[in-house]
């Protein structure tokens, strides 16, 4: 019997907590004790879904490699490959004869991809801004002038400035390039006025759709429209599917010219020893044997969320943020980040800091006292986070000098919660009770900073992780026994 048959499929909010692989699985905590862990670190990374994992499950007896074979099994693997291809047009509401959706590993490869495949000339221009992932930075930086748009003072995108920036190198700017979701603040950008702008001075727009996809129902608009999207990419990592797969969604023509960036096999229709000439894509730019799993699977998570509805996500996740800042409003010595107010156009992420404890710390002690898991730093996004935080020119100078010296313990940075769909308030609770704690200087253990990676350790913390998880049981009993003494 299929594993999909036999098990309960989500069809409502309700149903996604529970489908959510290792929800209740229990982690150390300082004092000896075990408590199921508070996942609050959605925005770098998912669990996976259950009905993903089942669906697997019942792929992987047909599983085979695609476009090559002529067995059953390698037919029937092509089909459900090509069919999470249409999955992904479908998601977006994107028209699959003018578009294609190409597979890659994650969405910093299908930046880079496009970057690489555009053929800019010396003169180009990319306008991005401040508030990016450094994903959606530094592609375009190897290829052409980047011009970055400013915040206004809450730490929203200057449209102003963008739209200025716009008029002043129309002719020259080819691209606008912006995220759908700020990873830091959670603020969603307005990604349809701005195709218009650019489409208006006849630059083209690429969205960073990995902080987006998870939480919002996107519509690329037709072709032709003038808030059409003309690229936008996702991972399947940060929507309950992660196993090595980013999409990138664009137009068929784009694909059509030129060489692909990585060349091998599946990009080629014929090969001559002078020549070669190009297969269509999306084969053209999914050089090798592809993920197939991970697209299956990125489909799979894909039927879910369509299941419950994106709104209905949407505005779980809008209720889970008001509450957590009516709850942090009541925390003197906690400071946020971006908007507390008007949420509506964010997803649901708090940056703060707690006042005079150093980010890393906050964050070692939810993990270790708390069993609360978030993120700290500046979130690949160092130009906004320094902003944000005001960190001065000099600062940063200084700064830097010293990471470059080894010395990571100043680095400037905050604590990010992230919500994912099946969040609760239950979840937002132990956080602020724990960071009412730390606030009171109410923790417990004694932590010592790392001064090479800025980490905090608390004395008498060493879990073994083989207790937990270890390959050293698959392994060999010579290998196994050298592995346990390592560990
Ligand atoms: N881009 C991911 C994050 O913001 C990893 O955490």
């Amino acid at each position: 019997m299929h594993a999909l048959r036999t098990g309960h499929i989500p069809s409502t909010l309700s149903d996604l907590r529970p489908d959510i692989v290792g929800i209740d699985t229990p982690v150390p905590l300082l004092d000896g004790s075990e408590r199921p862990y508070i996942f609050l670190d959605n925005a770098a990374s998912t669990p996976s879904f259950n009905t993903v994992l089942r669906c697997i499950q019942d792929f992987l007896p047909w599983y085979s490699g695609v476009h090559r074979g002529t067995g059953f099994k390698s037919l029937l693997s092509t089909a459900a490959f090509d069919g999470a291809h249409e999955a992904v047009l479908r998601f977006v509401n994107a028209d699959p004869s003018t578009n294609t959706c190409v597979f890659t590993k994650n969405t910093t490869e299908c930046v880079n991809k496009v970057a690489n495949r555009w053929g800019f000339r010396p003169d180009d221009v990319v306008i991005t801004s401040v508030m990016e992932h450094h994903s959606n930075d530094l592609p375009w930086r190897k290829h052409a002038e980047v011009i970055h748009v400013g915040i206004t003072r809450e730490g929203h995108l200057d449209l102003t400035a963008l739209r200025a920036a716009l008029r002043r190198h129309a002719g020259r700017v080819k691209l606008v390039a912006v995220s759908g979701a700020s990873n830091i603040t959670g603020l969603c950008f307005p990604i349809h006025d701005i195709a218009r702008w650019a489409h208006e001075v006849g630059a083209r727009i690429f969205v960073d759709a990995a902080q987006l996809a998870p939480h919002r129902a996107i519509d690329l608009l037709p072709d032709g429209d003038p808030g059409h999207l003309d690229f936008l990419s996702f991972s399947a990592h940060k929507m309950y599917a992660p196993f090595g797969t980013g999409a990138l969604v664009g137009p068929t023509a784009f694909f059509e010219q030129g060489a692909p960036d990585a060349v091998g096999g599946g990009v080629v229709d014929v090969v001559t020893l002078e020549n070669a000439v190009w297969n269509h894509p999306p084969h053209k730019e999914e050089a090798g044997s592809p993920n197939v799993i991970g697209g299956v699977a990125l489909a799979a998570a894909i039927a879910v969320l369509q299941r419950v509805g994106m709104d209905a996500i949407a505005a779980h996740e809008h209720e889970l943020l008001e509450y957590a800042y009516e709850r942090l409003r009541t925390l003197n010595g906690v400071v946020c980040y971006g908007p507390v107010e008007n949420l509506a156009e964010k997803v649901g992420v708090v940056t703060l800091n707690v006042e005079g404890v150093h980010h890393a710390l906050t964050a070692a002690i939810l993990s270790l006292e708390g069993g609360i898991g978030v993120r700290n730093g500046c979130f690949c996004a160092h130009p906004y986070v320094k902003q944000l935080l005001g960190v001065s020119a000099d600062d940063d100078r200084r700064l830097t000098a010293e990471v470059l010296s080894g010395n990571k313990s100043n680095m400037p940075g905050m604590v990010r919660a992230s919500f994912g769909c099946y969040s609760t308030k239950d979840d937002v609770d132990a956080l602020v009770d724990m960071l009412g704690r730390i606030v009171k200087k109410e923790y417990r253990g004694t932590y010592v900073q790392n001064r090479a990676s800025g980490a905090f350790a608390a004395e008498g913390f060493s879990p073994r992780y083989s207790r937990y998880f270890a390959f050293a049981d698959l392994m060999a009993p010579s290998v196994h026994h050298g592995a346990s003494e390592a560990s």
